[in-house]
């Protein structure tokens, strides 16, 4: 099986590559990144797709910076609409596969109860907008589709995921003031991947929300990160606007893996065991 994974630098991209190893070794994985493949221009994602035939086309390229998509709306539509919708011209053109990364953020986050897939969506950021743009495009155009949200996702390829910022923030510092009033799952890049790579074995088409089992707020995530690193920082729990490393969002957009459940598809780790996974790997200081 051929799986060109675009947006092949980031975390999911990087995961994609560590676990199908294990969990895809019969995988040939082509990966681009911005420079190799622009998605946002058709004529190259029609190029690729036309020298290399992938069966499979994962879109990991996104803006996912949320500041920066409030920042420059155009730039996000590009990226996380247009590049979605390119790819999936593209997936429809060679009769690939197609399997979109989106978010959360596609609900408005009022209500206090998780969301599952069948729930009306209602983005209030630019970035939501601009990814629910996306999973639309794809609905539109490939007819073989898998669509997976995902909430406050770790992994290797980032420095600035939550985790990260807060392993880094901690070497210098010893007082973090995090938010308590954003809620969600925490979820790692490795075991959603593992996900991806076994579900594009099947036609098993339509949209999941994935995220490791569990909810906490930003205060009580950092307050693990902290633990599991072993070090004397004081974390102290403020909301949301004095908060740091933490962006204005949706304050509970906690998703409900309702549909892998009813399918009996897959289990997710919890988020706790996830995360120490993660650091067990990632952190050598
Ligand atoms: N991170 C999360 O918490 C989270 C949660 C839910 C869903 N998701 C979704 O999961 C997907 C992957 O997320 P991630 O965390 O792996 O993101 P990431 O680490 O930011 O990776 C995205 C990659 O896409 C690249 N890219 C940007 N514009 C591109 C373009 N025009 N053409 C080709 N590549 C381009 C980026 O390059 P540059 O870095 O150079 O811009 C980056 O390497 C995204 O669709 C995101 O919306 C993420």
């Amino acid at each position: 099986m051929k799986i060109w994974i675009a947006g092949a630098a980031g975390q999911l991209g990087c995961a994609l590559n560590d676990m199908a190893k294990e969990h895809r070794p019969d995988a040939e994985l082509l990966n681009t990144d911005i420079d190799e493949v622009d998605v946002t221009d058709l004529s190259q994602v029609l190029g690729f797709v036309k020298e290399h035939q992938p069966d499979v086309i994962f879109d990991c390229a996104a803006v996912t910076d949320v500041g920066v998509c409030e920042d420059s709306p155009k730039y996000a539509f590009k990226v996380n609409a247009v590049g979605a919708r390119n790819l999936a011209i593209a997936a429809s053109r060679i009769q690939a596969k197609i399997l979109l990364l989106s978010t959360d953020d596609v609900f408005n986050g009022i209500r206090q109860v998780p969301y599952h897939e069948f729930d009306e969506t209602d983005p209030m950021t630019v970035y939501g907008k601009s990814k629910l743009a996306g999973e639309n495009y794809v609905k539109e155009f490939a007819h073989d589709h898998f669509i997976i949200r995902s909430n406050w996702v770790f992994g290797r390829g980032s420095r600035t995921n939550f985790v990260n910022q807060i392993l880094d923030a901690i070497e210098t510092k010893t007082e973090l003031h995090i938010s308590d009033d954003q809620y969600g799952s925490p979820t790692s890049a490795n075991a959603l991947a593992v996900f991806m790579l076994h579900l594009i074995g099947s036609e098993e088409y339509g949209t999941y929300h994935v995220t490791c089992s569990g909810v906490c707020n930003r205060y009580e995530f950092a307050k693990e990160i902290v633990r599991l690193a072993k070090k004397d920082v004081k974390i102290i729990p403020v909301r949301t606007k004095k908060a740091e490393y933490c962006s204005a969002r949706p304050t509970f957009t906690v998703l409900d893996n309702f549909l892998i459940q009813v399918l009996g598809l897959h289990e997710m780790p919890t988020w706790i065991d996830a995360l120490e996974e993660y650091m067990k790997q990632e952190y050598k200081r």
